[in-house]
């Protein structure tokens, strides 16, 4: 039996296969220390002894397992995020990308984003900024804004929408006085017309999401993939993208380099970081 130190590689082994089980995270042994250093924090909570004793919790399953599971979850995920993450996107996003898309959905005039893997909103959030800022051309659109993540606790941060300094340190001065109310030393709310134009929930991108989405952000995620969940995520996405809809891939998430394109003739590559949905039907 280990002590509350660390995880021995065996029961690394365990929780970190239960983990790609739930979330197709692949943690390499490298991060031995850290992965028992985020688990300690749910035995001191749940007040067991030992990893093997958590271990045996989650695997037992039942209601047990379901009390835990939003907890695990957040423990292990990795959720840094802040407002306009790549200022170079967010020029792209407001400028060439929004013309692309209200041409795509004039007839409609409906707009609907997604923010797949949110974390805490700002990317959501961003989006519903920056449209906010267009809505001289958007004028009688309806815009929806969606973000979805696995961790429970970012998601209820996402929908609080209380943000410290640090989360709008890439925010202009402008752009802080005009969607954000300080609150106090390190706080800055989101003023509600901007909180009101994005909705958060918990979707596990190893799913098919059942809405459909004209532009998808997926960033800074797929690096805790492995190919196949690399794999299965574009699928899903592309299963949940309007034809001609466009979807960004962070830099760190690169789609072409990892996977080959002609297996998915659902997507293909526009330009750096853009890919567009085609006509042909995606598999499931
Ligand atoms: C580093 S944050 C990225 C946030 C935001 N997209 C950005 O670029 O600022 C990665 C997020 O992916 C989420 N995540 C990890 N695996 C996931 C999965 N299988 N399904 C949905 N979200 C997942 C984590 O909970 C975490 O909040």
């Amino acid at each position: 039996m280990s002590t509350l130190q660390q995880l021995t590689p065996r029961e690394f082994k365990l929780v970190t296969k239960f983990i790609y089980d739930r979330t197709g995270i692949f943690i390499p042994e490298e991060k031995l220390a850290l992965v028992s250093n985020r688990l300690r924090k749910r035995l001191r909570a749940l007040k067991l002894e030992t990893f093997m004793d958590y271990y045996d919790l989650l695997a037992k399953g039942g209601s047990a397992l379901d009390e835990e599971l939003p907890h695990f979850l957040s423990a292990v995920t990795t959720n840094e995020t802040y407002f306009f993450r790549n200022t170079k996107l967010w020029e792209l996003f407001s400028g060439d990308l929004l013309t692309r898309l209200i041409e795509l959905k004039e007839k409609r005039k409906s707009l609907a984003i997604w923010s797949a893997a949110c974390s805490s909103g700002a990317e959501a959030y961003t989006v519903s900024i920056c449209l906010n800022e267009a809505k001289q051309k958007l004028k009688g659109w309806r815009l929806t804004v969606v973000g979805t993540d696995i961790s429970s606790r970012v998601l209820d941060q996402a929908r609080e929408g209380i943000y410290n300094e640090y989360a709008v340190s890439k925010c202009s001065d402008s752009r802080v006085r005009v969607n954000f109310k300080k609150i106090g030393e390190d706080q800055y709310q989101l003023r509600d017309n901007i909180r009101s134009m994005a909705t958060f929930k918990f979707h596990n991108l190893r799913d098919q999401m059942k809405s459909t989405f004209d532009f998808v952000l997926l960033r800074n995620v797929m690096m805790y993939f492995d190919t196949p969940m690399k794999a299965t995520v574009v699928r899903n996405i592309a299963a949940a993208m309007t034809p001609g809809g466009l979807l960004y891939a962070g830099d760190v998430d690169p789609i072409r380099s990892t996977l080959d394109l002609k297996d998915f003739p659902e997507i293909e590559y526009v330009q750096p970081f853009i890919y567009r949905r085609t006509d042909v039907a995606a598999k499931s």
